[in-house]
């Protein structure tokens, strides 16, 4: 047997993450933070408006730089990046959706969905293949030619899940999807989203209040004023799955 190989594998490592705006000790609103997410582990972090979950997703989706610590993303030190590498790791790597969708309103939703496709240069009919079958994976398969104004809000949430998803990222991170939907369609958000991860073993960080997710995750991480728990993220596993 060859014990050299590694059973676990660690898709994100944060090691005393700190992070500021403007002036310290003011503007400090992460306060080293440690965690670690293992490849297709779903990791749900909560936790009160403020309490900094924004700013750590922004941190481990590679869309800031920390003020210290360290970040390793799929085994590349995120915080050792220039800008150029950093965007080059989000393009191929990692998938972001948001609040908001974010969609460019002139293109149709599988032209939005084909966006990442051409950043990386995938062939034409391979990128029309690819992004049919996520329109249809995401329930959108007779929408792909509306644009987003002729679409739901969370019709929308759904083109930027898939566009999220287009390149097969090693890691997603979800910052609040349903912030800006009602409780009816936030909860047929994120049950697709959950579906759509848990099917693809895409290894996945949501920033979420949500019970329904919350009980789904495969751990919990309470942010609490920008610190979690001392003993570090197993502490606090996820709440029992219900029935
Ligand atoms: N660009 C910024 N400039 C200055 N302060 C900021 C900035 N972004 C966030 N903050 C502050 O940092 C703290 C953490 O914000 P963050 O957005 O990360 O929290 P959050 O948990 O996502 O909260 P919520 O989503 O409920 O607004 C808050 O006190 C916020 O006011
Ligand atoms: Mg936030």
């Amino acid at each position: 047997m060859d014990v050299g190989v590694e059973t676990v594998e660690t898709v994100v490592e944060v090691e005393d993450l700190h992070h500021s705006y403007g002036h310290e000790p003011a503007g400090r609103v992460l306060h080293g933070l440690s965690l670690t997410v293992r490849r297709g582990e779903l990791v749900a972090v909560t936790g009160r408006p403020g309490s900094g979950r924004t700013t750590l997703l922004a941190l481990v989706g590679g869309l800031d730089t920390p003020a210290a610590g360290r970040i390793t993303v799929d085994g590349i030190r995120l915080d050792e990046l220039g800008e150029q590498e950093r965007l080059r790791l989000r393009r191929d790597r990692i998938g972001t959706v948001f609040p908001s969708s974010g969609l460019l309103p002139v293109l149709t939703a599988a032209e939005n969905v084909g966006v990442p496709l051409r950043l990386c240069n995938v062939p034409p009919d391979e990128r029309d293949a690819r992004v049919a079958r996520l329109l249809s994976d995401v329930g959108l398969a007779e929408h792909a030619g509306r644009r987003p104004a002729e679409l739901s809000g969370e019709q929308r949430q759904r083109v930027a899940i898939a566009r999220a998803l287009a390149n097969r990222p090693v890691l997603l991170v979800a910052d609040e999807p349903t912030a800006q939907l009602d409780a009816a369609s936030g909860t047929a958000l994120l049950e697709l989203l959950h579906a759509l991860v848990r099917d693809r073993g895409v290894t996945t960080v949501v920033a979420t209040r949500d019970d329904w997710l919350l009980s789904r995750a495969d751990r919990v991480l309470e942010l609490r004023d920008g610190r979690l728990p001392e003993t570090g993220p197993e502490s606090r596993p996820a709440l029992p799955t219900p029935p």
